[in-house]
């Protein structure tokens, strides 16, 4: 079968993008013109064999990220899979909230703590960005910590990888930011695609009281510090409210909303 013949049989089971997407990966070709350039191309049987197996499984709603082993971030490749969530567009505003802090603040060697690693996403796009960082990532589960440590690996981002809850056995003394995208879905929220979501681990997903016991427990343990001047949330923008109260209770400040993510201050 040709590549032609495979789209248009893959685009009746999966949107277009998917399916082109999947057979790039098996190529192992990048570009989507690649695919009208050259599509009176035969497959070969074992190409054929792989694109019909990930089509059926995208057809079965799982995430493409996790069939195809990878997701973008901050323009850069992570390795995924189930153990850790796929890392979502809107936690990237994360990275440019930390570089302005770094600027603003004239931090020349900044200890920032990534709590809720998953991937690593966030600990190794800030350690690439800022590279004279001192760049912690936590997280409780050993599968996450594994591919984590798969991605820095592969970046050649030299961060160090702690298992931890939250940050109780963080050991610096002087940490300047703390950024943390913890799980945050309530359950009750009934827009949420739960077909799609059944495949993300369900400890990076879902937070008891409504989402926040977690960022709550997050926000207590950094207001019990004289270190950390700088906390760094990502959360859904209908929280934000609460969080920001419960924040001013602890003697936290807000100072920036963007998006998703929430930068307060210690007063
Ligand atoms: C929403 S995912 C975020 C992953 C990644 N930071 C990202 O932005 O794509 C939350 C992560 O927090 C971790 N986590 C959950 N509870 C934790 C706890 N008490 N202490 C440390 N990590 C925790 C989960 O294992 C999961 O990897």
């Amino acid at each position: 079968m040709n590549i032609a013949t495979w789209l248009d049989k893959a685009k009746t089971k999966v949107p277009s993008i998917d399916a082109e997407l999947i057979l790039l990966n098996i190529l192992r070709e990048k570009d989507r013109t690649y695919l009208i350039s050259h599509d009176t191309r035969d497959l070969t049987e074992v190409e054929e064999e792989k694109a019909n197996y990930y089509l059926n499984e995208r057809a079965k709603n799982k995430p493409l990220a996790y069939i195809l082993g990878s997701k973008e971030f901050y323009g850069r490749d992570f390795y995924v899979d189930e153990n850790v969530l796929i890392p979502r567009p809107e936690t990237e505003d994360i990275i440019d909230v930390v570089k302005a802090i770094v600027t603003k603040n004239r931090f020349e060697n900044p200890v920032i703590y990534d709590v809720g690693t998953g991937s690593g996403c966030i600990a190794v796009t800030l350690k690439l960005e800022i590279p004279n960082a001192k760049i912690v990532a936590i997280d409780n589960s050993d599968g996450a910590l594994n591919v984590a440590k798969k991605n820095s690996d592969e970046n050649h981002a030299d961060i160090i990888l702690q298992k931890s809850d939250l940050l109780s056995d963080a050991t610096d003394n002087n940490i300047d930011i703390v950024v943390a995208n913890l799980p945050y879905v309530n359950k009750a929220w009934d827009w949420l695609d739960f077909e799609s979501l059944q495949y993300e681990p369900l400890s990076a997903l879902y937070a008891s009281n409504d989402g926040l016991a977690l960022i709550y427990e997050l926000i207590n343990e950094v207001s019990a510090r004289p270190d950390v001047k700088h906390l760094v949330l990502e959360s859904d923008p209908s929280q934000h409210e609460k969080i920001i109260e419960y924040c001013k209770k602890k003697g936290l400040e807000l100072v920036e909303t963007r998006n998703f993510i929430l930068y307060f201050v210690s007063l």
